[in-house]
C-alpha cells in the first residue's frame, strides 16, 4: 500500500480517540504534548487514562478532554481525525461507519485494512521529527530502521536544533558568507554529541562562541582523520560511520576492509593510497598532497586508516601538512587491532594474577625498529606487537636473550575481527616456527604474555601441549 506523508499542524486540529484500551492510551500518549486538541471517549476512559498517568490533572495538559461514557455520534463534530481502539466489534463498526459518512479520516488501531490513514513510527529530536512507514508490509524493518537512526542521532541534536532556530539571525550577522555559514552548521551538527546534558541557554551561548571562533581565513574544506577499526564494520564508531556517509572524498589505505568502505556515501570519490604488491604507492608525501589539495578545493575529506588513526599510523606527518595549510582537521578514534583481537579471542589484556601492564610495540624491522628488549622482558606484562610477522624470529630471540621464559604463551592473529580471521597459539620459543609453518601474512598481531592462556579457543589439546612446554 502506498502512503502519502503529510504532517498536520497540531494546533489546528482536534483528534477524537474512541476506546479505553491500552492501544488507545498509547495513541493518547503519542499526541499528548504536541499541542493538538484531544478528546478521549469511552466507557472506563477515565480509569484507563488515570492508570496510564495521562489525565489533565496528572499531566497539566489543557488540550485534553476525557468523556467517561459510551461513544455518541455527536463526538465526531468538529474533529479532523478519528482513532478507534475498542474491544467490541459492534462499536468499532458503528464509529467507522459514522466517521466514514462524514468523510473523516479514520484509523482503526492495528487494523490497517480497515483504516484510511496510518500513524507512522516516529521519533523526535526537538523540532526535528522523523517518521517511518513500510505501508504495513515490513513493521519489523521499520522498527529496526527507527532504532538504528535513533542511535546515530544524539538526543542533544534536539536542543541544538532549537538553538539553531532561535539564533539563525544572529549567526547570519556573525558569519555573513553563506558557504561559510553552511559549513558552520555542518560542523555543529557533526559535533552535536558535545552538547549532551546541557540546557538551551548553555547551548546557545556555546553556539555563539563557536560562530565567533569560526575562523575567517580558513578554507571551506575539511579533513577528518578517521579510525576504520580492525575490519569488522560493526566496530566502527557512530561518528566514523557518519563521517563516511558525509564525505565527498575518502582517502584510504590497504588495511581498511571492504566491508567498511561499503558504508561510504555512494557518490564519494574513493582514493586508494596503500601499497599493492609490486607497486610503490603514492607514498606519505603524496598522501599529504592529496589531502591538502582536496580540502583546499572545498571538499569534505575523510582520511580513513585501519584501527586507530593515532597508533602506528603516521598521523603526525598528515597533521603537520594540514595545519601548515590552515585546514580544519578533526580526529575520529577507532578500535585498534589489539582491542579488536583481544575481544575476538577473549584474551584479557591485563589480569590481576598474570599481568599488570600492556605495551604496544612495533615489530617493524626498518626505521624506528624497537631494540630495547630489556624493557619488555619484565615479569607480569602483556606485549601486543604490531607489524611483527617478518620480525618474529628477531622478536623471539630478543626477548629470550633478555631472560623471558621460552614457554611464555603467544597468540598470533591474522586478519583479526574479519570473516577470514586466523588464530594460532604457541610459546615464545616456538614463535618463528608458528608464524612460518602457518604461513601467517600481514595484517597480523602478536600477543605475548601469560594472559594468552585465557584465550577462548585455546582448546584442551593446545592447552595441554602449552602446559607440557611450560613444564619443560
Ligand atoms: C601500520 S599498523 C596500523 C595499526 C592501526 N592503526 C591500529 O590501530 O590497529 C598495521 C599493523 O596493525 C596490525 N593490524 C591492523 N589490523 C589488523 C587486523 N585486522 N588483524 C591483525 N592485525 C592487524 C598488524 O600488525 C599490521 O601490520
Amino acid at each position: 500500500m502506498t502512503n502519502i506523508p503529510v504532517y498536520l499542524t497540531a494546533e489546528k486540529h482536534h483528534i477524537l480517540i474512541v476506546g479505553a484500551t491500552t492501544a488507545a492510551m498509547a495513541k493518547l500518549a503519542l499526541f499528548m504534548d504536541t499541542g493538538v486538541r484531544l478528546t478521549l471517549v469511552g466507557h472506563g476512559a477515565l480509569d484507563a487514562a488515570q492508570s496510564a498517568g495521562l489525565t489533565p490533572a496528572l499531566t497539566g495538559n489543557q488540550t485534553l478532554t476525557i468523556q467517561d461514557r459510551p461513544f455518541d455520534q455527536d463526538d465526531l463534530t468538529d474533529k479532523s481525525l478519528v482513532y478507534i481502539g475498542v474491544k467490541d466489534d459492534i462499536t468499532e463498526e458503528r464509529v467507522l461507519r459514522l466517521a466514514s459518512t462524514r468523510k473523516l479520516p479514520v484509523n482503526v488501531i492495528d487494523k490497517p485494512a480497515k483504516s484510511n490513514f496510518i500513524t507512522p513510527a516516529q521519533f523526535t529530536r526537538g523540532p526535528l521529527q522523523v517518521a517511518f512507514s513500510s505501508g504495513g508490509s515490513a513493521p519489523v524493518f521499520v522498527r529496526r530502521l527507527r532504532s538504528s537512526l535513533e542511535r546515530i542521532l544524539p538526543p542533544s541534536l534536539g536542543v541544538l536544533a532549537n538553538a539553531a532556530g532561535n539564533m539563525r539571525g544572529r549567526i547570519k550577522s556573525i558569519i555573513p558568507d553563506s558557504t561559510r555559514r553552511r559549513l558552520f552548521w555542518d560542523r555543529l551538527y557533526d559535533n552535536a554529541g558535545r552538547y549532551a546534558d546541557m540546557d538551551q541557554s548553555e547551548v546557545e551561548k556555546l553556539v555563539i562562541e563557536a560562530a565567533c571562533n569560526h575562523r575567517v581565513g580558513a578554507t571551506t574544506g575539511q579533513v577528518q582523520i578517521v579510525g576504520a577499526g580492525p575490519g569488522d564494520p560493526d566496530l566502527l564508531t557512530i561518528k566514523a560511520h557518519r563521517a563516511l556517509q558525509q564525505a565527498d572524498v575518502i582517502v584510504y589505505d590497504r588495511l581498511v576492509s571492504r566491508d567498511v568502505l561499503a558504508l561510504a556515501r555512494r557518490d564519494a570519490d574513493l582514493i586508494f593510497v596503500g601499497k599493492r604488491e609490486g607497486e610503490h604507492g603514492v607514498g606519505q608525501e603524496g598522501i599529504c598532497r592529496i589531502l591538502v589539495d582536496e580540502a583546499l578545493a572545498g571538499k569534505r575529506v575523510v582520511r580513513l586508516k585501519g584501527g586507530d588513526p593515532l597508533l602506528f599510523a603516521r598521523a603526525s606527518e598528515e597533521l603537520d601538512a594540514l595545519r601548515a595549510n590552515d585546514i580544519h582537521t578533526e580526529i575520529v578514534p577507532g578500535i585498534s587491532a589489539y582491542q579488536g583481537i583481544a575481544a575476538s579471542t577473549q584474551i584479557p589484556l591485563t589480569d590481576r594474577k598474570a599481568s599488570s601492564s600492556l605495551t604496544l610495540v612495533t615489530g617493524h624491522l626498518k626505521d624506528g625498529a624497537f631494540k630495547d628488549w630489556a624493557r619488555l622482558s619484565g615479569e607480569g606484562q602483556t606485549l601486543a606487537i604490531y607489524m611483527g610477522v617478518k620480525g618474529a624470529p628477531r622478536i623471539s630471540a630478543g626477548l629470550l636473550n633478555q631472560g623471558v621464559s621460552p614457554s611464555t604463551p603467544v597468540a598470533v592473529v591474522e586478519n583479526g575481527t574479519r570473516a577470514n580471521e586466523r588464530r594460532f597459539y604457541g610459546t615464545l620459543a616456538g614463535l618463528p616456527e608458528l608464524v612460518a609453518s602457518n604461513k601467517v601474512k600481514s595484517p597480523a598481531l602478536l600477543l605475548i604474555g601469560d594472559v594468552v592462556e585465557n584465550a577462548l579457543d585455546l582448546n584442551q589439546f593446545e592447552h595441554e601441549s602449552l602446559l607440557r612446554a611450560q613444564n619443560g
